[in-house]
């Protein structure tokens, strides 16, 4: 029987449609980029109608590949970079401002005048996350203060909020249906994780109507159908879920204790930690992972900024790389970096170190350093980044990480895996379909409307490709606290 579940994969640089069948294997992929705006140093938007318009025809795109119809189509999933934020009109649909992308530190100082006025445990407590520009409280209230009679838009009750799913969702029902999954909701810093519902206090503190928050609803479940727009035929849009909480799902990590780390631009780090939130001791962030019926997994995440987009930077900056599948070849040349370490805080430091002034700085560099013992030490700077995020999880939940799942392109490098596998002494997993974040959207729509059973028969459909055992090296030890003095020097630098 030919039938299908689309998953619309809307991320930070591309949108995507993914149609999987009912063994779970890809039958096709659309891909569309879209532009970027960088209106000032430190901020980066998007078109929120190129968003729409890019998702919708890669929507179509893909389906007419498949040489397929609306009619085999058995359910929608969402999945999305989250955090970014758009504002639109609830009458028109028009966006009042450009969407804030999670990248954009505009309110950085805004957010650091909170951290000092003492908010940061309260923040921490209700909602799992650190007080930074990265989630969206900021940014909503940003364009509230900055967009010319927003306010009392607001008041009046004309503005809806949205991550990226409530405005693809808004947009495919043609306006019908204002919603968010929890996994979306626990990333704006107004959600409290332990209530599930938008938290009052907070609303007050970022000087946020509620009535433009969408219904929250969890990640499996029809939230409606479909409009015209895109033929006669309703389809159920049934999952939602945040990027990186899908990929945690398409990685079957739905046992506590289990963890994945998607390698894209930046790198994503989570572990399930169970039905109960962690709080983390060691700066790393508590999640809503996902909600299938009553019941709600939370997770740690870890988020380095900068991860493949090191390999960018080779190739398109310092251009010691023609492509990026080339820095594999030229970094094995090598057989060590000679004392070379990258720190690539070239956005600033992420978890669990949080330095939004630092900079990408290279150490060790001596006359016989050549282009491959730099290409060397920004692959293992990836390596050494997911290391320290996975230590702090490791502190935090108090299990040692056995196993490491892994998604995202950079996975197909063999040696930035095994580096990986050897630096955590622990066994790292690459799946046959690395489109995880694509999958677990999929599975939760499909649960949804019954093409799968249960988790239990998605479980089966999760197949490993390789898995990489760790090496013995007498020299990790060596390497590893030279990272951790690069890392501090670096910090140092930025105070
Ligand atoms: O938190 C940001 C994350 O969701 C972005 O993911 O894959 O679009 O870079 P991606």
């Amino acid at each position: 029987m030919k039938e299908y579940i689309i998953s619309l994969d809307q991320g930070t640089t591309s949108s995507r449609a993914i149609l999987f069948n009912k063994k779970g294997e890809i039958v096709n992929i659309s891909q569309k980029e879209f532009q970027q705006f960088y209106p000032k140093s430190g901020w980066v938007e998007h078109d929120p109608q190129e968003i729409w318009s890019s998702q919708l025809a890669v929507f179509t795109e893909v389906l007419a590949k498949s040489k397929t119809k609306l009619d085999f189509l058995k359910g929608i999933g969402i999945t999305n970079q989250r955090e970014t934020t758009i504002v639109w009109n609830k009458r028109t649909g028009t966006p009042i401002y450009n969407a804030i992308v999670w990248q954009d530190r505009r309110t950085a100082d805004y957010c650091a005048e909170l951290i000092k006025a003492g908010h940061l445990e309260k923040v921490q407590e209700k909602t799992g996350l650190l007080i930074d520009s990265y989630f969206s409280a900021t940014k909503i209230k940003w364009i509230l203060d900055h967009v010319k009679g927003a306010r009392k838009l607001a008041e009046r009750g004309e503005l809806a909020f949205g991550t990226v799913d409530s405005w693809l969702i808004w947009n495919l029902t043609n306006g019908e249906v204002h919603v968010t999954d929890v996994s979306n909701a626990s990333r704006t810093m107004l959600y409290n994780i332990n209530e599930l519902k938008w938290d009052e206090e907070l609303l007050e503190l970022f000087d946020i109507p509620a009535n433009i928050l969408p219904e929250v609803k969890s990640s499996s479940e029809v939230y409606g159908n479909t409009s015209t727009e895109l033929g006669n035929k309703q389809i159920p849009i049934a999952g939602i879920a945040g990027d990186q909480q899908a990929a945690l799902f398409g990685q079957m990590c739905t046992k506590k204790g289990m963890a994945k780390n998607t390698y894209g631009t930046g790198c994503f780090l989570l572990m399930n930690v169970g039905n109960k939130p962690v709080k983390s001791e060691n700066k790393l962030v508590t999640t809503i992972g996902w909600k299938i019926g009553k019941d709600v997994v939370y997770a740690l995440e870890g988020s380095v900024f900068i991860g493949g987009a090191v390999v960018q930077w080779l190739r398109d900056e310092l251009k010691i790389i023609k492509k990026s599948s080339d820095v594999e070849a030229l970094a094995s040349s090598v057989p060590d970096t000679d004392g070379v370490y990258l720190v690539p805080a070239f956005a600033g430091l992420g978890a669990p170190h949080w330095d939004a002034n630092a900079r990408g700085t290279l150490f060790g560099i001596s006359r016989g350093t050549s282009d491959a013992h730099i290409a060397r030490a920004a692959l293992e700077s990836i390596a050494y980044q997911t290391y320290d995020i996975l230590k702090a999880m490791e502190a935090d939940s108090k299990t040692k990480i056995k196993e490491l799942r892994v998604d995202g392109g950079a996975t197909q490098n063999n040696f930035l895996i095994q580096f990986q596998a050897d630096i955590l002494n622990s066994t790292v997993v690459r799946p046959e379909i690395t489109e995880t974040t694509a999958m677990g959207a999929a599975f939760l729509a499909g649960l949804a409307v019954g093409f799968w059973k249960d988790v239990k028969e998605l479980e089966a459909l999760w197949k490993e490709d390789k898995r990489f055992t760790p090496k013995k090296n007498p020299k990790l030890k060596e390497y590893i606290a030279s990272w951790n003095r690069a890392v501090k020097s670096v910090i140092y630098w930025s105070a």
